[in-house]
């Protein structure tokens, strides 16, 4: 299938990603392209649309980055957002004032006339700013259609040439109508069809996966979580046996979910797995181990020495070319901005490609969001505990036990992060809730009294965070009948438990995970 592409042109990281995201809800197909990208390599893809994002706050600020006008000679459609907006309106030479005004958050928009773009939205509403400057005419051929206080041209098009913009932000879910504006602008001003849905980028990764792997034998290594169970599930609908899957039980990973690979996985899928159980060569390793660092490298290395030997042993009863590996359209976006970020914590995979295996990937996740990955998912018939599942961390339950890693301490932990994870699901609070981590404090103790009897019992911390990327996190509101259930619960339930606390430090400073 070919789909019909809309580049976004990122002008600052936060905007673009959630612009595409955005795209892709109204059936379009988009990737984003950065701004140093050349009219000639833009309209070498051969786009049914552009949209430029946000990005720093003044077009006039030091090597702020611009548009080439000769973009708008194209004849490729555009559309810009808050400061492609600006840029936008400088290029095709409206008036950018440098006022130095800026207007943040929630902002009244008023139409003053709706032309195309404006159609189907009351004449005030409320949307979402973030801008210094404003234009305050726009460009030759233009109509202006709204305004705010602090921006006397909030919106403009001239169809035309399709070209658009508004100064607001209608990707962010505060701005009401948002998804409406950006989808007219592609489908009526625009003109692009809604072909890009969940079953066809299924089919499609399906069909290429084929098409790339031909009658070779191709590995992949299952983590429990839902991205290596996606690529996989794809996989084996492209190839059947031909693809091995290999499940390195490193026996820290919760309750019923190294079952839930073994079993369910395995039934909504029929793909052959292998499983390592290194159970034991795990906990001999982390014996003594407090660290958390350590904690990390000896996971990290022991994870690759088993996948390695597994690898091997396939590889030499029936050779193998290929590796699944389950990259998402963030991490590629990511990894070509090239800006390394400090190491906070060491963070690996489970899953991850050991770098010495000389296998060629196979990325089928390449192009998705996390979302998209997860509607894939669900077509192919994963287990919805799977797909729902919320992040965790390659280092599992290590790096919840604070303190030497002892199978007596993962199975009390076990237990009560079962409970958490079950009352928060019984109070419909999953997809509040980004992550729930449950820490056990294994090195400290406190006194208790239960059914008569002093208790010296371990405590547990729950540690509930919202999020939207995890790289800032505040912690969770959870209501406190919840709160109290899973704290009755815990320590009725697990008798090495006397004591339930809940950690309320936001990230930064706190990290989600205690180590
Ligand atoms: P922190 O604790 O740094 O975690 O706030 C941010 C997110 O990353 C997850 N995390 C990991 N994921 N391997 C992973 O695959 C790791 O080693 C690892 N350490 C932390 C954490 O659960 C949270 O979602």
């Amino acid at each position: 299938m070919d789909s019909e592409l809309v580049l976004v042109i990122d002008f600052g990281a936060q905007y673009a990603q959630l612009i595409a995201r955005r795209v892709r809800e109204a059936c379009v197909y988009s990737e984003i392209v950065p701004h140093t990208a050349s009219v000639a390599e833009l309209v070498a893809r051969k786009p049914a649309a552009i949209v430029l994002s946000g990005g720093p706050q003044s077009v006039y600020a030091d090597g702020a980055p611009q548009v080439d006008p000769a973009l708008f000679d194209a004849g490729i459609p555009v559309f810009g957002i808050c400061y492609g907006f600006q840029a936008m309106a400088r290029a095709l030479g409206g008036d950018v004032a440098k006022t130095g005004l800026s207007e943040f958050g929630r902002t009244v928009i008023t139409v003053d006339e709706p032309g195309h773009l404006l159609a189907d939205v009351p004449s005030c509403f409320n949307a979402w700013m973030s801008h210094s400057d404003s234009v305050h005419a726009a460009p030759a051929g233009f109509t202006a259609l709204a305004a705010t206080q602090g921006a006397p041209v909030a919106a403009f098009e001239n169809t035309e040439r399709r070209l658009a913009g508004v100064q607001w932000h209608p990707e962010v879910l505060h701005s009401e109508y948002g998804q409406r504006v950006l989808s007219t602008f592609l489908h009526e001003i625009a003109g692009i069809g809604s072909a890009w849905k969940t079953a066809a980028i299924a089919e499609e990764a399906i069909a290429r996966v084929r098409e790339q792997v031909g009658d070779k034998r191709v590995l992949c290594g299952l983590s429990g979580g839902v991205d290596s169970a996606v690529a996989a599930a794809i996989v084996q609908r492209a190839i059947g046996d031909q693809l091995t899957c290999v499940f390195v039980d490193h026996g820290l990973l919760r309750k019923g979910e190294a079952e839930a690979v073994e079993r369910d996985f395995v039934a909504a899928t029929g793909a052959k797995l292998v499983v390592a159980d290194a159970k034991d060569q795990f906990l001999g390793h982390l014996a003594g181990v407090t660290d958390p660092e350590t904690k990390r490298k000896i996971i990290g290395r022991e994870f690759i020495r088993v996948f390695e030997e597994q690898a091997r042993e396939l590889d030499s009863e029936a050779d193998i070319e290929f590796l699944v590996q389950g990259t998402l359209y963030p991490d590629v976006v990511e990894s070509g901005g090239g800006e390394g970020a400090a190491t906070i914590k060491s963070h690996h995979n489970v899953g991850g490609l050991p770098d010495d295996l000389a296998f060629t990937l196979i990325e089928p996740l390449r192009t998705l969001f996390k979302d998209e990955v997860r509607q894939v998912g669900l077509e192919l018939g994963l287990p919805e505990a799977m797909i729902w599942r919320h992040p965790f961390p390659g280092p599992g339950l290590a790096i919840r036990i604070i303190g030497e890693v002892t199978s007596e301490r993962l199975a009390i932990l076990r237990e009560a992060d079962a409970i958490a994870r079950e009352e928060l699901t019984k109070a419909g609070l999953d997809r509040d809730i980004w992550q729930f981590p449950v820490v056990l404090l294994g090195d400290i103790r406190s006194v208790g009294v239960q059914g008569d009897c002093r208790t010296y019992g371990h405590p547990v911390v729950l540690r509930p965070v919202t999020s939207e990327d995890a790289m800032t996190a505040d912690w969770g509101r959870l209501p406190y009948d919840v709160l109290e259930r899973i704290s009755t619960r815990i320590t009725n339930e697990v008798r090495e438990i006397n004591r339930v606390v809940v950690d309320i430090t936001s990230k930064p400073p706190g990290t989600i995970e205690w180590e």
